[in-house]
């Protein structure tokens, strides 16, 4: 009856908007704390566009496709630890691709630390990416390389050096010219991308960079509110996961996310 009347309210549920279920077919390590999953569906996706993943009897996440049949996960909370224990030949649920993706252009730059690699592979395969800059805190934490440098000119950094040049993959931004670039990708953790912005200002091309953001999310379809920025109110489900960079300059990014209950945690 209730679905009934949810239908007859709302009207019928898109396609996008029903759980598939898909078996995982292979379980990758890529680093001692990200691990690729594929499965025996392919989603018809734009690169930056992600999924909401169903772990059975824990939670449902957000999560980036890394390619049409796979998602790449880093161990960070309780669903991701659920994920961790799965194998192969074990179902979990998948709704969508939603979200916006990243735009495509013909020179474009790639800018990603650790698991914000991912949704940057698809484009990196598309060959449209001219350089990637790629950082971790640590060699083993670098996600992706071989498979980078194959289709990119693949500059990495590492905190400790042990890979690359030493230090923050910010830093990599000083000896481009970016001019050079008429598009700019970027993922990784909130504070890199908030450091990427602000070199980006300084030059004035905000408008051709554009970000991947986290948040927590509930519904995934824009409905709940929970994943809203301030002060603009835009959904990240929704009016994102990718924004360009203009639009966060005066935002909550890069100085804090909400958590379930909307608390505001610091980045
Ligand atoms: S997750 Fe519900 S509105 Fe974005």
């Amino acid at each position: 009856m209730m679905a009934f009347l949810l239908t007859a309210l709302w009207g019928a549920p898109m396609p996008d908007q029903l759980p598939r279920a898909v078996t995982i077919t292979a379980i990758r390590q890529d680093t001692p704390v990200i691990r690729s999953f594929s499965f025996d569906q392919n989603f018809e996706f734009s690169s930056g566009q992600f999924v909401m993943v169903w772990v059975p009897g824990v939670d449902e996440v957000p999560m980036a496709l890394s390619s049409a049949n796979s998602i790449t996960v880093q161990n960070v909370g309780d669903a991701t630890a659920a994920m961790f224990r799965l194998n192969i030949g074990d179902t979990i649920g998948l709704r969508g691709p939603f979200g916006n993706g990243f735009s495509y252009g013909e020179r474009m730059l790639a800018i990603a630390g650790g698991v914000g690699a991912a949704p940057l592979l698809p484009l990196a395969r598309s060959d449209c990416i001219m350089t990637f800059l790629l950082g971790a805190q640590t060699e083993t934490e670098l996600l992706f390389v071989d498979q980078l440098d194959e289709c990119t000119d693949l500059q990495i950094a590492t905190d400790d050096g042990t890979l690359g040049a030493q230090g923050f993959v910010t830093a990599l931004l000083d000896d481009l010219n970016l001019g050079a670039y008429d598009r700019i990708a970027v993922c990784g953790p909130e504070a890199m991308m908030r450091a990427v912005l602000s070199k980006v200002m300084e030059v004035g091309i905000e408008r051709k960079c554009e970000f991947s953001l986290s948040r927590y999310m509930k519904c995934g379809v824009g409905v709940c509110g929970s994943c809203c920025i301030d002060p603009s109110g835009f959904r990240v489900c929704r009016d994102g996961p990718v924004f360009s960079g203009d639009v966060l300059v005066k935002s909550e990014f890069g100085h804090y996310i909400r958590d379930a209950s909307g608390k505001k945690k610091p980045i």
